[in-house]
């Protein structure tokens, strides 16, 4: 996006203006060097950009084809792995207020749990102790520390750590928001995923886990439920000595806001879709290795190149408008540390790797009985002949969890369903059942109910609803 006319002279932020704002000194580096990055950002050469050629790929199939890993191995690797998860991120999507990783994704089981369910199964299984660290931001810190009081009593380290809080700005002067005297929430940020990197030394944590000998971080968000430790990845990272590898999978025509992986200037880079202009989007079409964010990354590598300042990584800008200004904030996603790895890889993983709930039309699937839960899995239901996920399209009625959660009385048998969509006001009884395509259109100004107890196939209902 453009760089404001004015902002292009911006004067440097004074250090002292900012540490009256309470920032660290570590945090004030780190967003002056955004902030100049941002003024001074070179133009991207068109040329260079390039599809990674399959080479640059390991196949995640193959991978599994070797010899399995014998259990002592497996040990070995796990007892050097720290799983690490993100909590920071706001949920904007599905009007989450606070941390999204509470939301139940089945009856009675959040996101967290998951994630703890999934690592106390392996310490079981492995008798190991990969610990699980939640990198929160301030706008979910508190709640979730309160939330992980629950895992005591389980085989589980869980380790929490606050990631950067940056000022937004004004686009024009690109001068900070907030006022040293008054400094509302709303004037700051966390940003971005890939502020982990730092955060995370900040903390302590990442020389506290060097020290223990541990030796890879496993990155992934919180809300994807496919992120499952892989020892057979663990494997091939060590083998080859790679500091940083990013799975990726085949994009599909419902990926739209997240990252395509590209080579540029000869390295992997990751390019995310929101930054491109809507009319060069068509450039992209055949970039079809998409960002799962399921990351694993050399500990010793992250550490020397942030001792070394050489830890750079690119930006997302969007703006927002409020009391007639616009503000710009810049927030880097924690995939596009590729770029600065010698010795990275892509990893092509299977769609069931990536099942991320961004939307409550994901999480409508992910609480139905096509999917059961087995200590931190997701797997989908035998019943399921097709053995593929419907296409729910949800309208934007039902964008909010809060909306969504009092529009469903209960959520439908989806068994059989192929395609729903839900447009306008529309309510769900309970024990409902949807199969094949079934799409409901409640026109503006009505309300349709679909009574308890109905079984919708191969529907279009619009209008009001007889049964
Ligand atoms: P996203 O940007 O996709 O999710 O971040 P979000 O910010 O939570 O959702 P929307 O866009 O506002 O609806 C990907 C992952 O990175 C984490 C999020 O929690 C999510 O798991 N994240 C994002 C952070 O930990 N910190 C951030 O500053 C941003």
């Amino acid at each position: 996006p453009p760089l404001d006319h004015h902002a292009r002279f911006a004067p440097p932020l004074e250090e002292a203006q900012l540490k009256a704002l309470g920032m660290l000194p570590d945090e004030i580096q780190a967003f002056r060097k955004q902030r100049d990055m941002y003024i001074n950002k070179d133009k991207i050469l068109k040329d260079q950009i390039k599809i990674p050629n399959k080479s640059s790929l390991v196949d995640y199939n193959q991978l599994h084809v070797l010899s399995p890993i014998d259990p002592a191995n497996a040990v070995r690797l796990l007892n050097k792995l720290v799983v690490v998860k993100l909590n920071g991120g706001l949920g904007t999507r599905m009007g989450c207020k606070g941390a999204k990783s509470s939301i139940e994704v089945a009856p009675g089981i959040t996101f967290l749990d998951m994630a703890v369910a999934h690592i106390e199964q392996i310490n079981q299984d492995y008798n190991v102790d990969v610990p699980l660290v939640l990198m929160n931001s301030f706008k979910t810190d508190q709640q979730t520390n309160k939330i992980i009081e629950k895992y005591k009593s389980h085989r589980v380290t869980v380790k929490t750590f606050v990631q950067s809080k940056f000022p937004k700005m004004y686009k024009d002067t690109l001068n900070v928001v907030p006022k040293a005297s008054s400094s509302s929430e709303k004037d700051w940020y966390p940003p971005g995923s890939g502020d982990l990197f730092r955060s995370l030394q900040r903390s302590g944590l990442l020389d506290e886990f060097l020290a223990q000998g541990k030796e890879y971080i496993f990155i992934s968000n919180v809300e994807n439920l496919g992120s499952i430790i892989d020892v057979q990845v663990l494997n091939h990272m060590q083998m080859g000595k790679i500091e940083f590898g990013l799975e990726v999978t085949h994009r599909i025509s419902t990926d739209v806001t997240g990252g395509i992986l590209m080579s540029y200037q000869d390295r992997l880079h990751l390019l995310e879709l929101s930054q491109v202009k809507h009319e060069k989007l068509k450039n992209f079409k055949d970039f079809k290795f998409w960002n799962t964010n399921n990351i694993w990354v050399n500990l010793k590598s992250v550490s020397e190149l942030i001792k070394n300042d050489k830890l750079v990584l690119d930006w997302i800008v969007s703006y927002q408008n409020e009391n007639h200004n616009t503000l710009v904030q810049l927030e880097t996603p924690a995939g596009m540390g590729i770029q600065n790895f010698a010795n990275s890889i892509a990893i092509l993983v299977p769609r069931d790797r990536y099942r991320p709930i961004k939307s409550t039309s994901q999480l409508l699937i992910s609480q139905s009985n096509l999917f059961q839960f087995d200590h931190g899995q997701m797997v989908m239901n035998p019943k399921r002949e097709s053995g593929d996920v419907p296409l729910v399209k949800l309208g934007e009625e039902f964008a909010s969890v809060a909306e969504y959660e009092k529009r469903f009385k209960s959520i439908p048998d989806l068994l059989e369903l192929d395609h729903l969509t839900v447009s306008g006001d529309v309510h769900f009884g309970t024990n409902t059942t949807l199969k094949g395509t079934v799409i409901i259109v409640a026109n503006h100004g009505e309300r349709v109910d679909i009574p308890d107890g109905v079984t919708l196939e191969n529907k279009i209902l619009s209008g009001t609803l007889r049964i």
